[in-house]
């Protein structure tokens, strides 16, 4: 089942206490990434989930989004969206800040990324605070996309992200916590 699953990846993700800096404990996805096992079971989650949900586009977060992201819009055969930090992207954008630990932060857009009515899951791979994924969620929604979840692998309950997601009603979906 989906659970098993679940725990299953929990034990690929590696734990780096005090990075990037005191007091974090960093939950490091690249192990489970880097066993073709593990990471066509993460992928296979989220395929499952969406293939029967009409889906028109996959947005991706900057950038540990991006490798989840583009992987599964490939195999639901839709196209992709990267959400960046601002200053990549070259066309006209849509832009919202965010607030992080210390000061804020600037996700960006393209104002032709996807079109009114579109049906985008927007992916990441944590959910702290939930800003990034609520800047990338406030984007699409400028453009008149409908965002058919937000999803992630990782959520740390801690940091209230998940809740503040939930209490906003965007349709949100986590692999696993770390508490
Ligand atoms: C991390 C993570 C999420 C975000 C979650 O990215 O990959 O995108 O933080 O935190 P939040 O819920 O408090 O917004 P980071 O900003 O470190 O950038 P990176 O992907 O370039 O490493
Ligand atoms: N982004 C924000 N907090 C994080 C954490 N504890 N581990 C990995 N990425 C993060």
């Amino acid at each position: 089942s989906n659970l098993d699953y679940a725990s299953y990846l929990k034990g690929w993700i590696r734990t780096v206490p005090n990075w990037p800096h005191d007091g974090v404990m960093f939950r490091d996805i690249t192990p489970l990434l880097q066993n073709p096992k593990t990471f066509r079971v993460l992928i296979d989650i989220f395929v499952h989930r969406y293939m029967n949900e009409k889906i028109d586009m996959v947005a991706g977060l900057d950038a540990r989004g991006f490798i989840i992201g583009s992987v599964l819009a490939y195999e639901l055969n839709v196209g992709f969206i990267p959400i960046r930090k601002k200053g990549k992207l070259p066309f006209t954008t849509v832009e919202e800040e965010y607030e992080l630990e210390y000061g804020n932060a600037v996700v960006e857009m393209h104002t032709d990324a996807c079109k009114p009515g579109d049906r985008v899951v927007l992916v990441d791979d944590l959910i702290a605070t939930g800003g990034t994924m609520m800047a990338g969620y406030k984007l699409l929604q400028r453009l008149g996309a409908e965002v058919v979840e937000a999803a992630a692998i990782i959520e740390l309950p801690e940091l209230g992200g998940g809740k503040l997601m939930r209490d906003a009603k965007v349709p949100l979906f986590t692999v696993c916590s770390f508490n």
